[in-house]
């Protein structure tokens, strides 16, 4: 099993962990009431594998639509009034069981419910897994924007079971690569050069993912500074997801579109290296999270210009100058026309 320790709380990781759930949940609760909060689709496949396994505990579910609608404040509130009916006491244990939604979602509940209720991570996508469930941050979205709601609310525990990965769409594991290939890029030269080659990953590479993503929240927790580098690839991402109605495109997929253009923009101010483009671009093409032609930058630079983090002197900027390497740069209106 690998072992990877936060500020206050533990990862672990290996496949088939999830059989011995309750010999690690022993580790951070002694009660025996556990409300597990999950999607319909994860739910659907894997509530009975999971009764089974917890069944010295009183387990009660939960069930959310799946999808980001639910990150909202009517999901919430039937989340929230769904525990309280169920009985749920301020010394129970919920468990986050899905993807980023669930995770977002249940970790909101849990932070704002009865003012806190403990709660472990259980993600089930490849992107949970390597960034969602870590480094706290919890909430949902507004119709405004997305995760405009929110807490800093650590789990007890992220348990993590690479065997969950198996019932995930195609699209859904591309998505989360997505993630590991920037984690690879800002932090982590050998899990990108590994990424190059290979499409399936083993718990090494999840857990150098999450190494990157540790290192970084630990250095700033409440995402004052270092934790922007986190963003590469994100300014635009978002822009893309934005302008696109979080409809056309995929986390993964938006972000990967925005990697290269800050590529292209690290190529533009001699921070980047112009053969990690096309290395990039190769590699995205094949793990099918872009198209040709491209997304061109000049098409979302309204949405870049009018970011709310954007000031007179310009918008921080997260580049990469080689694999392993993120730099923040100052990205000026007039660097975008
Ligand atoms: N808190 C953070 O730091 C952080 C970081 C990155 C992303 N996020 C959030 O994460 C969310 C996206 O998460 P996501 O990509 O995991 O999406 P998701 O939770 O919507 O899951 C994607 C799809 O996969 C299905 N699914 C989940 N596990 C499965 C499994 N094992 N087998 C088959 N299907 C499965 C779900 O039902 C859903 O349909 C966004 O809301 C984003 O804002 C949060």
């Amino acid at each position: 099993m690998i072992s990877i320790s936060m500020a206050d709380y533990e990862i672990y990781l290996e496949s088939n962990i999830i059989y011995h759930l309750p010999e690690h949940l022993k580790k951070i609760y002694q009660g025996r009431g556990l409300f597990v909060i999950t999607d319909r689709h994860v739910y659907d496949l894997y509530h009975l594998k999971l009764a089974h396994i917890l069944s010295e505990y009183q387990v009660q579910f939960v069930v959310i639509e799946p999808g980001e609608k639910s990150k909202s404040f009517e999901a919430y509130r039937n989340v929230i009034d769904t525990l309280i009916e169920k009985g749920i006491k301020r010394t129970d244990l919920i468990l986050a069981f899905g993807g980023g939604v669930v995770g977002d979602l249940a970790g909101f509940v849990a932070s704002t419910l009865y003012r806190g209720i403990p709660y472990v991570q259980i993600p089930t996508t490849l992107l949970a897994q390597v960034d969602s469930s870590i480094g706290g941050k919890v909430g949902i979205d507004l119709p405004t924007g997305k995760n405009l709601i929110g807490a800093f609310y650590q789990p007890k525990l992220v348990i993590i079971d690479p065997e969950l990965l198996l019932t995930l769409s195609e699209r859904e594991y591309h998505n989360g690569l997505a993630e590991m290939i920037k984690a690879g890029l800002i932090g982590d030269k050998k899990l990108y050069q590994y990424l190059l080659t290979h499409e399936r990953v083993r718990e090494t590479e999840i857990a150098s993912a999450i190494q990157v993503k540790r290192e970084v929240v630990l250095s700033d927790p409440y995402d004052h500074g270092d934790r922007m580098k986190l963003n590469f690839g994100h300014t635009f991402g978002h822009a893309i997801e934005k302008k696109h109605h979080y409809e056309t495109y995929l986390h993964g997929e938006a972000i990967s579109y925005g990697m290269l253009i800050a590529l292209e923009i690290g190529i533009m101010m001699n921070e980047t290296k112009p053969e990690l483009f096309d290395e990039v671009k190769a590699l995205l093409l094949e793990r099918k999270l872009i198209k040709e032609p491209l997304l061109a930058k000049e098409d979302y630079k309204d949405h870049i210009i009018h970011d709310k983090k954007m000031t007179a002197e310009g918008l921080k900027f997260i580049v990469v100058p080689k694999p392993g390497e993120a730099k923040i740069v100052i990205l000026k209106p007039e660097d975008l026309l």
